[in-house]
């Protein structure tokens, strides 16, 4: 990162209720440009409220989220992230390059439809309306819809569920290239074995970080040969 850019993602003790269910508990992370950041937990971790903060859907109780140097929620800043949710939202009558161009345009990206399509491997499938497109296509067509506008910030919420795993293999391949050609991606996971493919973790349980690292800095701190094991260990001694 270049001196004095500011972080791409900069939360500082977020947290956010939902009645009585603490959803997020002073949650504090930053992503820079350039690195590949997992966040690492299992079901109800908080992983979504977090992701939903960041772009602004949710507005945290507390804390305050800076993105690309922006105070949020911003609106202008909106131009520069991606965000592909959880469960994939498409237009399901449209074709592919039909949902890849409408998310372009409200982005107000010029063009760069080809070029998302051909990213995700859906060049060929460009005229199948959505419906007839299988999961993992659709999910390939989520991901395009989410970085047509090559956003500097790509938040991804489980990208991979229900992917096969040679597709697998190939969506971290991209994001990891995408980190490389300068942007940053935060992506959620709640399966261990995709930890490897992040330049950095922070493991989530309850709605609070547990602990923050490279795979290596992690099984290390916590004295394990594997990340399960440390994000056990690190979960008993948060909980004491
Ligand atoms: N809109 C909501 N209303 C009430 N509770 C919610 C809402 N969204 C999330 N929660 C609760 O907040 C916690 C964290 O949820 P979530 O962020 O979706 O976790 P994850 O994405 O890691 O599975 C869970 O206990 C969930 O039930
Ligand atoms: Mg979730």
């Amino acid at each position: 990162m270049a001196t004095g850019e500011p972080y791409a993602v900069e939360a500082l003790q977020v947290s956010k209720r939902f009645g009585a269910q603490r959803a997020l508990d002073g949650v504090t992370l930053r992503v820079r440009r350039g690195e590949v950041y997992g966040i690492l937990g299992p079901n109800g971790a908080g992983k979504t409220t977090l992701i939903r903060s960041l772009v602004g859907l949710i507005v945290p109780d507390g804390g305050t989220v800076a993105v690309l140097g922006r105070r949020m929620p911003s609106l202008d800043i909106l131009a520069r992230v991606g965000y592909m949710t959880q469960q994939a939202a498409l237009y399901p009558d449209l074709s592919a390059a039909e949902n890849v161009r409408f998310f372009a345009e409200i982005y107000g990206a010029d063009g760069g439809v080809r070029e998302a399509l051909e990213f995700v491997d859906l060049w060929d499938r460009r005229d199948s309306v959505v419906s007839n497109l299988s999961g993992g296509m659709r999910t390939r067509c989520s991901l395009a819809c989410a970085l047509v506008h090559k956003p500097d910030l790509l938040l991804l919420d489980e990208p991979t569920v229900g992917v096969d795993p040679q597709l697998r293999v190939q969506l971290w391949d991209r994001f990891q290239r995408m980190a490389r050609e300068g942007a940053a991606i935060l992506v959620s996971s709640h399966v261990m074995d995709e930890a490897e493919r992040c330049d950095r973790l922070g493991l989530i349980r309850f709605g609070r970080l547990l602990a923050e690292g490279t795979v290596a800095e992690l099984k290390r701190s916590a004295g394990v040969e594997r990340l399960e094991d440390a994000f056990l260990k690190l979960s008993e001694s948060s909980a004491a």
